[in-house]
């Protein structure tokens, strides 16, 4: 796997403690504390990450048009089209609501390259990944050009790990079965929990696994 030169680290830092039993619900704004270090030699790259913003809406819904439509052997709808499918038009309606939480993973030339964002939702109105209220529901998108080179294991362990700083125990998504991104979220402790036909519902704890 080829490295990502044009990656590099953000901050460091670990981030905010949540008090015990609360869940402080994230800041969107520049005083947010830093995102942790992401560093890891393993893969063979530094990346760096900020967090998603109410601007980044159109760059979230791209990559929502990537996560919904990601069969390669399927004929893809245009991006406006498909997006103002009712099931998909609720998901990112709103964004920066209260514990909206997201991040982007940004080029040295400040280049979006990818997201990855989690939502609460209610009983009453949510989608498919829904466990509770409790449980934001996440997704994830990387641009095909950048797909591949750790990006996205990199965005979902921070991801992860914000949620943990929130204190947000868990975090659940949907994912069809035969998408290649299921190996991901395995990789990162996601445990199907249920689900219908070939989608699942996977949750993950922040608190195990590969945080
Ligand atoms: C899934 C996705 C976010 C992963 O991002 P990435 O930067 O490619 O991920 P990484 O390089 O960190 O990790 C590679 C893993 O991603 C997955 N992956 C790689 N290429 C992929 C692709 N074209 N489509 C879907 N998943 C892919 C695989 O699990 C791969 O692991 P593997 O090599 O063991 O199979 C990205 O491929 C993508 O945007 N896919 C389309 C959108 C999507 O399916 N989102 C999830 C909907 S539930």
């Amino acid at each position: 796997m080829r490295p990502l030169s044009q990656l590099w680290v953000l901050s460091k830092g670990t981030g905010r403690q949540p008090r015990k039993g609360t869940r402080s619900l994230p800041k969107h704004s520049a005083a947010a504390a830093p995102l942790p270090s992401l560093y890891n030699p393993k893969w063979m790259l530094s990346s760096q990450l900020r967090r998603a913003n109410r601007a980044d809406l159109p760059f979230l819904e791209e990559m929502l048009f990537e996560a919904a439509f990601w069969r390669p052997s399927l004929p893809r709808p245009l991006p406006a089209v498909g997006l103002r499918r009712p099931d998909l038009a609720k998901l990112l309606f709103g964004w920066g609501r209260r514990g909206d939480t997201g991040l982007v993973a940004i080029s040295q030339s400040a280049h979006s390259l990818g997201a990855a964002w989690y939502r609460f939702w209610s009983e009453g109105d949510h989608s498919y990944g829904f466990v509770s209220e409790e449980i934001p529901e996440l997704a994830i998108g990387v641009r095909g050009e950048a797909r591949g080179r750790g990006v996205g294991s990199l965005l979902l362990r921070a991801l992860l790990a914000e949620a943990r700083s929130q204190g947000i125990a868990q975090v659940s998504l949907s994912v069809e079965v035969e998408n290649p991104a299921r190996r991901l979220y395995e990789r990162m402790g996601f445990l199907r929990i249920g689900g219908e036909g070939n989608a699942w519902t996977m949750l993950a704890h922040t608190s195990r696994g590969n945080v």
